[in-house]
């Protein structure tokens, strides 16, 4: 089975807010979407449905009549910013999976994807940060598998519903100082 991850256009934004807000209670408006995706210090990444093959063979007829197929099965959103001893940070806004497309790795894919690719862009981040509310257990599992650990509590973080957040790392290794090729697709297969 593959799935393709791909950098997220201006196109993919209501894609993506109908996942986010499918998914999440904390959306956004479009100009916040525009400003983020088209930032030179953030990743945004879309996934789209793994396809059998007799369906990559439908989409493709469909393809000859639709301008583009919006269909995502989840989306992930980090910002590069500085933390307050000004050291680089990378933040994760967002991610979502829809539920069908969920325990497939979708979101573990989108989140090393995200991780290699702020590499490329910077060599000197110091970690990964995130918010979660308290009561998500889904994805405190999902981010603990991924390396995150708690480091406190936020009280009142979150509002509708108002409830704590937990701030989680992931510390990153400095990366050697390599010129690499920006990627914009990445086929994952597995
Ligand atoms: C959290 C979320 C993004 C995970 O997406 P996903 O594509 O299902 O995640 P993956 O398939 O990559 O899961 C990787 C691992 O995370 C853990 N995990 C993921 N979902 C889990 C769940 N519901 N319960 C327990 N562990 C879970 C598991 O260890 C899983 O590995 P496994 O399937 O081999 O056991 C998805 O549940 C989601 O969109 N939730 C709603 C939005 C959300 O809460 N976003 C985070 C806001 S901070």
């Amino acid at each position: 089975m593959s799935v393709t991850l791909s950098v997220a256009q201006l196109a993919d934004i209501e894609a993506i807010d109908r996942c986010n807000r499918s998914v999440l209670p904390e959306n956004y408006p479009r100009d916040f979407y525009e400003a983020f995706l088209q930032s030179p210090n953030s990743i945004s990444l879309i996934v789209k449905p793994a396809l059998e093959e007799e369906q990559e063979d439908e989409r493709k007829a469909e393809e000859k009549t639709a301008a583009a197929s919006d269909e995502i099965a989840g989306y992930i959103l980090c910002m590069l910013q500085n933390d307050k001893k000004k050291a680089v940070v990378a933040h994760i806004y967002s991610i979502g999976v829809y539920p069908q497309f969920r325990r497939r790795g979708y979101a573990s894919a989108l989140l090393k994807t995200a991780e290699a690719l702020l590499g490329e862009k910077r060599t000197d981040i110091k970690c990964i940060s995130l918010h979660v509310r308290k009561k998500n257990k889904a994805a405190r599992k999902f981010y603990a598998k991924l390396g995150f650990g708690r480091t406190k509590v936020v009280k009142k973080y979150y509002e509708k519903p108002r409830e704590d957040a937990y701030l989680m790392k992931k510390p990153l290794k400095p990366q050697p100082s390599i010129e690499k090729k920006p990627t914009s697709n990445v086929q994952i297969k597995w």
